[in-house]
């Protein structure tokens, strides 16, 4: 018997990375090949045109798997039912800014949002924050979760995560396959933690293969924590198809068990692990269950330097949040 379609509400839509995203989820590399979606495409009235047109190739790829396309700017019609809601519309930053000077433009967008969100989305809505700075966009939304399961509010590092694994690749010569229990840790800004320390390849610590610390503590993590702006030096515009393809992974991870040995990594609200501050969505390795249940994975072991490195991004967090106290009500 076929599946009953899930809904999936998608902000920003007509972008850059919204361009990307909706073909990914119509083409069912999110929710597997056999799970029909009612896509719930969303717009700023501005772009409802470029979002028609959008819709248009979306009926002109004929994809098998698409039971529905609905557009709206209207915020309560566009989360109606919704199972999953991906939110991305949002400002990028431009050359010279960092993300968090985002916040007082991008913050209040997420209230509206989280606020028909809780309203009139499936109780059990899973929530992916994109648009930037995603970890405290994704507290402020997560802040009017009252009907909906505040748990289920996350923010994206999985993009984070993949620049990691394929720097990571390309230095030791192995498979991206064989690189496992990367995590990124942190705020997705320049403070984040790509921890090498407990990464795996081909079963073995990472630091037997690859035997330049130098590098690892050096230029490896400061190209992560940086590529987002080194993307935006060269393309003149912010990371878009390989952001499409991080929330996409994100996503259908969130949706499946993990394989055994493998971690994801996911903002998510802190319970206190590792001492980060409870509350704070922070980005922790993650492990997910057949039941689409997430946990931050526990008894993993840092040295002095990955616990301050930890720490300094929580510090960060938790300015941003001071920052936009006024949000959160
Ligand atoms: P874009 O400007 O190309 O597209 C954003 C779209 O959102 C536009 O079509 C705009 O009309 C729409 N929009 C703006 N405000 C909206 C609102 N309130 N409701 C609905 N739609 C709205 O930008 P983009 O390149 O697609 O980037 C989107 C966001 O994603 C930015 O904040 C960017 O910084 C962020 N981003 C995050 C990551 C990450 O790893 N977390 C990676 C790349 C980009
Ligand atoms: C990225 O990491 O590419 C995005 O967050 C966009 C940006 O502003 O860096």
């Amino acid at each position: 018997m076929s599946k009953s379609p899930i809904r999936v509400a998608i902000t920003g839509a007509a972008g850059q990375i919204g361009y990307s995203l909706v073909f990914h989820v119509a083409a069912g590399q999110c929710f597997g090949p056999d799970q029909p979606v009612i896509l719930q495409l969303i717009e700023l009235p501005v772009a409802l045109g470029a979002l028609q047109g959008v819709a248009m190739e979306i009926q002109d790829g004929a994809f098998p798997l698409v039971a529905g396309i609905e557009c709206s700017s209207d915020l309560r019609e566009g989360f109606k039912d919704a199972d999953v809601a991906l939110l991305v519309g949002s400002k990028p930053r431009g050359k010279g800014q960092e993300r968090a000077d985002l916040i007082r433009g991008n913050g209040p967008i997420f209230i509206g949002q989280g606020q028909a969100i809780d309203a009139v989305a499936n109780p059990n809505v899973k929530v992916l924050v994109v648009g930037n700075p995603c970890n405290t966009n994704c507290l402020i939304a997560r802040h009017q979760a009252k009907r909906t399961n505040p748990r289920n509010y996350t923010a994206m590092t999985r993009l984070d995560q993949n620049r990691a694994m394929s720097q990571l690749a390309t230095k030791s010569g192995a498979a991206i396959a064989d690189i496992k229990k990367l995590a990124v840790w942190g705020n997705h800004s320049p403070t984040m933690y790509p921890d090498f320390t407990n990464a795996q390849i081909k079963g073995k610590a990472l630091t037997e293969t690859i035997t330049d610390g130098e590098w690892l503590n050096g230029p490896f993590i400061k190209t992560v924590q940086q590529r987002g702006k080194a993307i935006i030096n060269a393309r003149g515009k912010s990371s878009a198809a390989s952001a499409a393809w991080a929330a996409v992974e994100h996503v259908r991870d969130w949706f499946r068990a993990t394989p055994d040995g493998e971690w994801v990594s996911m903002a998510v609200t802190s319970d206190g692990s590792y001492g980060v501050p409870e509350g704070l969505i922070y980005s922790f390795p993650c492990t997910v269950d057949a039941k689409g249940e997430y946990s931050i994975v526990q008894g993993i072991e840092l040295d002095d330097t990955a616990k301050a490195r930890i720490k300094a991004s929580a510090d960060e967090l938790l300015s941003e949040r001071e920052a936009v106290a006024d949000l959160l009500g």
